[in-house]
C-alpha cells in the first residue's frame, strides 16, 4: 500500500487537461466489440479500469490495435464480433462495475450455447449485481449469481423477449444492460428510471444506427439486426476534472482552465452543486460543441466563496461521482451543508458514505453520518491528518486535494488505489499547485 503526503499548497494556476470520460471510454470499447466491422476510438482513456474493458473484449473475440494518443489515452483501432458473435469465456471485470453490469446485458441475448463467467476484486464481489440480474431475467435472460446477488455471476445466451422494466434505483449501468439486452430481445424493450441518469449508452447507441428514444424518465430501445461502427473522440472526464475543480474554488487566488471537458447535461450536477453553493460566478464555460450527441466544452474556474446548502433528489444521479468532494466543500462553505437521498454512495468501489465522513471527520472535519448522505458544518477549513483511500479511486483523490487545502498536509493511505480511473493525478495535480 502506498502513502503521499499533500502539503497545503497556496494557489492552482494554468491548465489541466483531464483524463478521458471512464463511462464513455467504457461504452466505446463495448459497443465497438460488438460492431460490424472496424471502429476506431480516439483518447481513450487509459487506466485500470479501461483496461480490464480492453481485456474482456480480447476475450469475447474482438481485434484489438492500440497506439498511445498525444493527450496520455490510447487510439484504437477495434474489429467487431458482430451484434452475437461473442465467444464464449471467462472476464475478470477487476474493479469495474460497469463493464460487469453492461456486459451483463450485452451478453445475456447471445445465441443459445454461449456461456460466460463475469467475476472481479474483493470490491465487486461485494456490490449487488442481482439489480441488473433481476431485470434482465424477466426479459427471459438465464443469469446465476453468487447467492442470488453477487459476482461471479455466470450468462448463459438466451432469446430474450420485449417488455418493461421498472427501475427503482437510477442507475446508468442497470438502466444501460436493460437496453443493451433489449437489442437482442424480439420486441421492444422500455426501461423507467426513478430520477434521469447519465445517457451515454443511449447517444452511443443512437450513432450505431439503433432506435432509441426518450419520453420523461422511460427510454426505450428496438431490437437490432446489427451495430454500425463507431468513430468516437472521447471527451475529458468531468468526474476527474472535479478534483482540480474543487482546489481552484477552495484556494484563494487561483485560476484554472480545464479544456475539452464532457459537458453532458445528465453527469452537469457539480457544476449546479457549485452554482447553488453562491459561487456559479467562478465558473465560466466556453468553446462548447457536440460531438456524436455529446456536449464538450472549456471550463474555467476562479477561487470563490461557498455557502452552505441542502443537495437530493434529482441532482443526485448527475452528480454521484462528485458527491465525496461535496463533503470537502462543505468544510469550507459558510454554515451547514446536508447531503440526503444518497444511499447509492453506500454500493459504489466502497461505502462513500462511511469513507467521506470518516475519512474527512480524520481530518478535523465536523462532519456527521446519515442514512443517506451527510451533515457537514463549515468551520473555515480543515487541520489535516491521516485519510484512508479504502482502495476506492475517489476517495484517494479526495484526500489529496484535502491535503492540498489543508493547514497542516494529509497523508493519503492507499493511494495507488488512483490508478483506476487517473493514473496521472498525481502529477496533474502537483504541476498546477506548484
Ligand atoms: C457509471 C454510472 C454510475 C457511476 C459510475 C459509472 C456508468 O453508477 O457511479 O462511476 O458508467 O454508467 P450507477 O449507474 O450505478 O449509479
Amino acid at each position: 500500500m502506498t502513502t503521499v503526503r499533500f502539503d497545503p499548497a497556496d494557489s492552482v494556476q494554468g491548465l489541466l487537461r483531464a483524463p478521458a470520460d471512464k463511462s464513455i471510454s467504457h461504452r466505446g470499447l463495448l459497443l465497438s466489440a460488438f460492431a460490424d466491422g472496424r471502429s476506431t476510438v480516439t483518447g481513450c482513456l487509459d487506466a485500470a479500469d479501461t483496461r480490464s474493458t480492453l481485456a474482456a473484449i480480447e476475450s469475447l473475440g474482438a481485434e484489438v490495435s492500440c497506439v498511445p494518443s498525444e493527450a496520455g489515452g490510447l487510439d484504437l483501432e477495434i474489429l467487431g464480433v458482430g451484434l452475437r458473435g461473442a465467444k464464449s469465456c471467462q472476464v475478470d471485470v477487476g474493479n469495474s462495475g460497469t463493464l460487469i453490469r453492461l456486459l451483463m446485458g450485452l451478453l445475456a441475448g447471445q445465441p443459445d450455447g454461449g456461456e460466460w463467467t463475469l467475476e472481479g476484486d474483493d470490491s465487486i464481489a461485494g456490490r449487488p449485481m442481482d439489480r441488473v440480474a433481476v431485470p434482465l431475467t424477466s426479459l427471459g435472460a438465464e443469469i446465476d449469481c453468487r447467492d442470488g446477488a453477487y459476482a461471479p455471476v455466470t450468462v448463459c445466451g438466451s432469446q430474450l423477449h420485449g417488455g418493461e422494466v421498472d427501475l427503482s434505483v437510477a442507475s446508468a449501468q442497470v438502466k444501460s444492460a436493460v437496453l443493451l439486452a433489449g437489442l437482442g430481445a424480439t420486441s421492444p424493450v422500455s426501461v423507467t428510471e426513478p430520477a434521469l441518469s447519465r445517457d451515454h449508452t443511449e447517444l452511443m447507441l443512437a450513432s450505431c444506427g439503433v432506435e432509441v428514444s426518450r419520453e420523461g424518465l422511460v427510454t426505450t430501445v428496438s431490437p437490432a439486426q446489427s451495430l454500425a461502427p463507431i468513430d468516437l473522440a472521447v471527451p475529458g472526464d468531468i468526474s476527474s476534472a472535479a478534483f482540480a475543480m474543487a482546489l481552484a474554488l477552495l484556494l484563494p487566488g487561483s485560476e484554472l482552465l480545464l479544456p475539452g471537458v464532457g459537458l453532458n447535461p445528465t453527469r452537469t450536477g457539480i457544476l449546479d452543486i457549485v452554482e447553488l453553493m453562491g459561487a456559479g460566478s467562478s465558473l465560466d464555460l466556453s468553446a462548447e460543441s457536440v460531438s456524436a450527441g455529446e456536449r464538450v466544452g472549456d471550463l474555467k474556474v476562479a477561487s470563490g466563496q461557498l455557502t452552505g446548502a441542502q443537495f437530493g433528489g434529482d441532482l443526485i444521479p448527475r452528480s454521484i461521482d462528485e458527491l465525496p468532494l461535496l463533503g470537502l466543500l462543505g468544510c469550507f462553505a459558510d454554515g451547514e451543508t446536508v447531503l440526503t437521498g444518497a444511499s447509492e454512495l453506500r454500493v459504489k468501489e466502497s461505502d462513500r458514505i462511511e469513507g467521506v465522513v470518516s475519512g474527512l471527520a480524520g481530518l478535523g472535519a465536523d462532519i456527521e453520518e446519515l442514512s443517506d448522505g451527510f451533515r457537514v458544518v463549515g468551520t473555515g477549513g480543515i487541520p489535516g491528518g491521516v485519510l484512508d483511500a479504502r482502495g476506492d479511486h475517489r476517495l484517494a483523490m479526495l484526500g489529496a486535494v484535502a491535503g492540498l487545502v489543508s493547514r497542516e498536509g494529509v497523508e493519503v493511505q492507499g493511494f495507488e488505489a488512483v490508478e483506476i480511473s487517473y493514473p496521472a493525478f498525481e502529477s496533474d495535480i502537483r504541476s498546477i499547485s506548484g
